[in-house]
């Protein structure tokens, strides 16, 4: 790496590699590993758990006083009261990961007073580190990252993500999925948010829009969108995204036309209930205005809001417990049964 790091990201580095060799040796016998589902086509494995322990440890062992909101365990360890939260997803992309299909990633973020800070996502399948300090630029491996130049919507890759939830509505999606496919180049759902965002930092998609997705899938990937040029909000163009399960990015020209496209579709939460500095403007409307460039995601108190709103995060006791299935590849591939939401 050619320039100095700052300390707490060197930390999260290493501690995103040492979650990555735990990934890549699983992959290695993928049928060993045993996989739960938390619920419908929403899994977790143990390897899943390995690498978010090994994650907090080596934070946790450097920053003992520093917060934890972790995917899978939470806010179970780390201090609870800390201006500095690490917001982590040790394994994004674990249907992917399951599969053997090399899209995923570790996602590591700090978020001091709610702003993220520092951000590492790592692709272990390809050795691709990117990371982003506020202020000093997005890299991936040595490389400075920038958005893309594009500013014809016809001539843009744009990438997305399915949602695949029990009760996610599939059919305004779709409409969305028509409205923007008509307009653009092509889409693309690899199956990793985290990766998708830094994909737009690179340039290598020109946007990216996804509902449903939690704190630790956009956290590290939104300061690399930002630092790269680029910027992220929520659908009606407003920069406290974090919480809010509706995300656009992209290279300024690109994110403005796509918040134009997407703002009636926006289910924002309403001004009063919204973390502070959040949008007065209506839901469904778009105001004109875009996310500004140090667009950081939201209040350190919309955590406690946001983990309420989805339930408790299992403790990792209380996972290991639920009943391990051991599918074969074969099995978490099935089409959706009669309960499906589409
Ligand atoms: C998932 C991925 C996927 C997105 C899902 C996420 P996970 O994360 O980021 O791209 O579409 O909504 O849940 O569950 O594999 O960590
Ligand atoms: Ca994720
Ligand atoms: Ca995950």
């Amino acid at each position: 790496m050619s320039q100095s790091l700052h300390p707490m990201l060197n930390t999260a580095i290493k501690a995103a590699r040492a979650a990555g060799a735990i990934i890549n040796r699983a992959s290695l016998d993928l049928d060993r590993v045993t996989v739960t589902a938390k619920s419908h086509n929403d899994f977790v494995t143990e390897v899943d758990h390995a690498a978010e322990a090994a994650i907090i440890d080596v934070l946790l062992g450097a920053y003992p006083g520093h917060g934890i909101l972790a995917e899978e365990s939470g806010r179970a360890r780390g201090a609870k009261d800390s201006e500095f939260v690490w917001i982590i997803d040790p394994l994004d992309g674990t249907t992917n990961f399951i599969h053997g299909f090399p899209v995923y990633a570790v996602s590591i973020a700090l978020a001091v007073r709610g702003q993220v800070q520092q951000a590492v996502v790592y692709d272990p399948a390809r050795n691709d580190l990117f990371y982003a300090s506020k202020g000093r630029g997005a890299f991936l491996n040595d490389k400075r990252l920038r958005v893309s130049k594009r500013t014809r919507m016809l001539e843009c890759l744009i990438g997305t993500g399915f949602p695949f939830r029990k009760g996610d509505n599939f059919k305004r999606y779709l409409k969305m999925f028509e409205e923007v496919m008509a307009q653009c180049a092509g889409l693309r759902r690899p199956g990793a948010a985290s990766l998708d965002l830094c994909y737009v930092a690179a340039g290598w998609y020109d946007g990216f829009f996804e509902t449903g997705l939690s704190p630790w899938d956009i956290a590290a990937g939104s300061l690399m969108v930002t630092e790269a040029g680029g910027l992220i909000g929520n659908f009606t163009g407003e920069a406290d995204f974090l919480y809010q399960r509706e995300i656009v990015a992209g290279n300024p020209r690109i994110y403005g036309q796509l918040v134009g496209i997407l703002s009636p579709y926006s289910k924002a939460i309403p001004a009063e209930s919204a973390a502070p500095g959040s949008s007065d403007s209506a839901p469904g409307h778009y105001s004109g205005r875009t996310a500004p460039a140090d667009a950081s995601g939201a209040a350190p108190d919309a955590t406690a809001a946001f983990l309420a709103a989805a339930g408790p995060a299992p403790e990792p006791a209380a996972a290991a417990k639920k009943p391990a299935v051991r599918i074969r590849k074969t099995d978490a591939a099935q089409p959706p049964g009669d309960d499906a939401p589409f």
